[in-house]
């Protein structure tokens, strides 16, 4: 596992002692530190949106977006394919660790019935969804208003856990991450066409940025006040997107690139306005498509040596059901931005996780 940058825990309850926090604070964490000003508390994480945070949800669903086999997971401790579209962890995962809650962030139904694990935070994202209403229906999987619903079943679980005031606490204290609009574009506008007899990019653009801010703000009127809502990739950049349309040389799909700039502007002007009609909130756009593409362009600067291809199988093309147990995969996945041809490895998420906590935490806390 690759060493993050540590966020250093102010909350009393959680430095014990002064060497139990020693340790936490010099220990063998490698990358810079983040100090969280004095007596803020995190209770937990909890995530929304697409594969990028799916920690398994999508295991009890019938759909061929799923990632519990093998090679999935061949680098989690134990071995194991979780339904993590990785080879081990994902930046919900890394997010809880960062913020000294837990080592991997569970999915909801997984834990439905563990309280410890539900006052630190599940994660309710169905990989192929997307805010777009039409997305998840092309591969089967829970829309955003699914998770919505989930997120109210949850709510009244932890009401009858810690009672009706500690829930409003956890809601209004925890890290809420959101991430989706990738499957909206690559999918659903793109690859599938459904929406291009009656949208062009602008308007199909404004139509998830609207979706987008509608289910923000409906998490909001739940009780969220610290609310991260992930931009879209470099998503001409992605293996999967360069083969279908990079041409001979697969270089980054020029047109999916701009798509996801100009919804990348207009998300963060919708969060930003949100943000600011939302009395005591901290709704923040986090912006991973810079960090990501210099990532690309700069492979030796990160330690990789492969940022076009994926690991799994050719690296061409294999994602889900196509990355599977009968493909060989590379040598050194930490080696390798991508993993399958749409995600990240885990020392890719590692790397740009650890960016976007330095330049975030201090919007939230
Ligand atoms: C967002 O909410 C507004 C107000 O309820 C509604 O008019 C609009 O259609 C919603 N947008 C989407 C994309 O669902």
């Amino acid at each position: 596992m690759q060493p993050l940058t540590f966020v250093k825990l102010s909350d009393s309850s959680a430095c014990l002692t002064f060497i139990l926090c020693s340790l936490v604070l010099f220990g063998d964490h490698g990358g810079a530190l983040v100090t969280l000003p004095q007596n803020v508390i995190v209770p937990a994480v909890i995530a929304f949106g697409d594969s990028v945070v799916d920690q398994g949800v999508n295991n009890n669903l019938k759909t061929l977006v799923k990632a519990n086999f093998f090679p999935y997971g061949m680098d989690f401790v134990p071995q194991k394919s979780t339904g993590r579209f990785s080879n081990n962890r994902t930046p919900a995962d890394m997010i809880a660790e960062e913020l000294g809650i837990k080592d991997l962030l569970p999915a909801y139904p997984d834990v439905s019935h563990d309280d410890k694990e539900l006052v630190t935070g599940v994660s309710f994202a169905s990989g192929g969804s997307g805010y777009d209403p039409e997305t998840p229906k092309i591969v089967d999987v829970l829309s955003m208003n699914d998770q919505l619903t989930n997120f109210k079943e949850y709510i009244e679980k932890l009401k009858a856990i810690v009672g009706e005031e500690r829930t409003k606490f956890i809601l209004a204290n925890s890290l809420i991450m959101v991430v989706a609009g990738s499957d909206d574009l690559t999918n659903t506008y793109f690859a599938v066409g459904i929406r291009k007899l009656h949208y062009d990019i602008h308007s199909y653009t404004n139509l998830i940025v609207s979706s987008a801010s509608n289910f923000t703000q409906d998490i909001y009127n739940l009780g969220a006040r610290r609310i991260a809502v992930f931009g879209a990739p470099p998503l001409g950049c992605l293996p999967s997107q360069r083969t279908l349309r990079g041409g001979e040389f697969r270089a980054c799909a020029k047109e999916h690139n701009e798509a996801a700039q100009l919804y990348n502007k207009k998300l963060q002007q919708g969060i930003e306005h949100l943000n600011r009609y939302h009395a005591g909130s901290k709704i923040v756009y986090i912006d991973i498509y810079k960090p990501l593409l210099d990532i690309i362009q700069n492979p030796p600067q990160y330690g990789l040596e492969v940022v076009d291809k994926g690991c799994c199988g050719t690296g061409n093309i294999e994602v889900a059901v196509l990355c599977n147990q009968y493909l060989t995969t590379c040598d050194d996945p930490s080696k390798h931005l991508f993993w399958d041809s749409f995600h990240l490895t885990d020392k890719g998420y590692s790397m740009l996780i650890n960016q976007v906590v330095g330049k975030y935490v201090h919007e939230f806390f």
